[in-house]
C-alpha cells in the first residue's frame, strides 16, 4: 500500500544490511530516497536489486560520512524530510583493535553528518543504536530507562553518539531524533534478493549457522551451556530485519511530528536460546546444524530480550514475523548467494 504522502529520505549507509531493507519499505511505502555509501562493507548490485524490487530506483551518492564537503553538498542540494543513519562499522572484536578507527567512524561521522544537516535545514534522523548500549547490567527484559554501560568501544561508540543526539535535541527545540536501539536483527527480505553480507569471518549467530548450514564451516561452537536460561546456552531476542524496518518507516512519522530524542528499544520481547536457534532453523529448513559445546565467549550474558512496549507505545509499531520466518528467510538468501559466487 503506497503512503499518502510521498517524502524524500536521505539514508546513510543505505547498501548495507539494515539500511537496505529499510530502504526498500521506503520505496514501497512511495517515497523517494538518496542512499549515501561508501560500499565498504556492501556490494554495489544491492542498488540495482533494490530499483528492481520495489519499482523505483534509489539515488545513489557514493561517497565517505567522514567527507563534510561530500555530505554538506548532498544535503544542501536537495531538501529531505529526514535522514536514516546507519553508516558506521558494526563490529565488537574490530573496535577493540582499532579504537580510534571506531570513534571516527561512527562519532566523528555523526558530527559531521549532523553539521551537514544544520546547513542543509534538514531536523529529523533516525539514529541505529543498538541493545549493546546497555552493557552489562544483566536485566532482562530491558527497558529504555536502563542506564547505559558499554564494555567495548563499539558500544562506547554508540553510546557517544546517542549523546550528541541528545545535545542536537537540547540546542534546538525544532530537531527531533529517534534513537532505535536494535537487538538481534536475523533473516533477509522474503524475495531472497537482498540480505546480510558479512565480510571476512562472521561473529553473529546467524550468519555462523548459515556456514554451518552449508558446509563452509565444520561446526557451530555454542559459546557456553551453563547460563542461567532454560537449556543453559545464551538466550536472545532476534528480529526479522524487515520487522526492524518497519519499526523505521514507523518512528518516522513519530519524530516529524515531535521534536526532541526517542530512545526507543526495536525488539520482539521473545527471548530464545542457541539450541532453540539451530532446533527451529533445522525443523524449517530440513538441514542439519553440526555443532559442539565450548567455554563462553567474554563479555556474553546470558539473557538479552528487549521490553519493546515503548515502540508499541509511541509508534504503534510491533515485531509480527517469527523465528521460523527468520530462519527460513535467512536460508533462503544464503542459498542464493552461494549459488550467484559458484
Ligand atoms: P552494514 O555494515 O551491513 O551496513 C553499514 C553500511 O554503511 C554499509 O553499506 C557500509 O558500506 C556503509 N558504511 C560504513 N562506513 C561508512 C562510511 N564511513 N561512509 C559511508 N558509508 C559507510 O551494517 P548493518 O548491520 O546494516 O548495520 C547498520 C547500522 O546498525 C550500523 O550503524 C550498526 O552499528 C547498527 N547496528 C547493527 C546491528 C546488527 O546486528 N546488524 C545491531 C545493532 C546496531
Ligand atoms: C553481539 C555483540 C553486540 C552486538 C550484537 C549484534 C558481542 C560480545 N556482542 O551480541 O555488541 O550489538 O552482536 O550485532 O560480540 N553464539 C554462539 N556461538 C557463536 C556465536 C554466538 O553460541 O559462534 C551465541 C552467543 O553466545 C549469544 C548468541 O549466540 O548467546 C547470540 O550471539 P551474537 O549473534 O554474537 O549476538 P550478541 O551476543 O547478542
Amino acid at each position: 500500500m503506497g503512503a499518502q504522502t510521498s517524502h524524500r529520505y536521505f539514508v546513510t549507509g543505505g547498501a548495507g544490511y539494515i539500511g537496505s531493507h529499510t530502504v526498500l519499505a521506503l520505496l514501497r511505502d512511495g517515497h523517494d530516497v538518496t542512499i549515501f555509501d561508501n560500499f565498504s562493507n556492501a556490494s554495489r548490485d544491492v542498488i540495482d536489486r533494490l530499483g528492481a524490487l520495489a519499482g523505483k530506483a534509489p539515488v545513489l551518492i557514493e561517497g565517505d560520512i567522514r567527507d563534510e564537503a561530500a555530505l554538506t553538498s548532498a544535503l544542501t542540494a536537495q531538501k529531505y524530510r529526514a535522514v536514516l543513519h546507519f553508516a558506521g562499522l558494526k563490529s565488537v572484536a574490530e573496535s577493540v583493535e582499532k579504537p580510534q578507527l571506531y570513534h571516527e567512524v561512527n562519532v566523528g561521522g555523526t558530527e559531521i553528518l549532523l553539521r551537514a544537516m544544520e546547513k542543509g535545514g534538514c531536523k529529523a534522523i533516525v539514529f541505529s543504536s543498538s541493545a549493546t548500549v546497555y552493557g552489562t547490567h544483566g536485566v532482562s527484559p530491558i527497558d529504555e530507562s536502563c542506564s547505559l554501560d558499554p564494555i567495548n568501544p563499539y558500544g562506547q561508540s554508540k553510546a557517544d553518539c546517542e549523546v550528541l543526539l541528545e545535545n542536537n535535541c537540547q540546542n534546538d527545540a525544532e530537531f527531533s531524533a529517534a534513537i532505535l536501539r536494535y537487538f538481534n536483527p536475523v533473516g533477509a527480505d522474503k524475495s531472497a534478493k537482498i540480505g546480510e553480507m558479512p565480510k571476512g569471518t562472521p561473529a553473529n549467530l546467524m550468519p555462523l549457522i548459515l556456514e554451518a548450514a552449508t558446509g563452509e564451516r565444520e561446526k557451530l561452537a555454542i559459546f557456553g551451556n551453563d547460563y542461567d536460561t532454560p537449556d543453559g546456552t545464551g538466550v536472545r531476542d532476534y528480529i526479522h530485519v524487515s520487522d526492524l524496518a518497519a519499526g523505521h518507516t514507523a518512528a518516522l512519522p513519530y519524530i516529524e511530528a515531535h521534536p526532541g530524542a526517542h530512545k526507543i528499544n526495536l525488539g520482539t520481547g521473545r527471548g530464545y536460546s542457541v539450541i532453540e536457534m539451530i532446533q527451529t532453523f533445522q525443523a524449517v529448513n530440513d538441514v542439519p546444524i553440526p555443532y559442539s559445546i565450548e567455554a563462553r565467549r567474554p563479555g556474553d550474558l546470558g539473557e538479552v530480550v528487549a521490553n519493546p512496549n515503548y515502540a508499541r507505545e509511541l509508534l504503534d509499531w510491533q515485531a509480527n514475523l517469527g523465528l521460523e520466518d527468520m530462519c527460513r528467510d535467512a536460508w533462503a538468501w544464503k542459498k542464493s548467494i552461494v549459488k550467484s559466487s559458484s
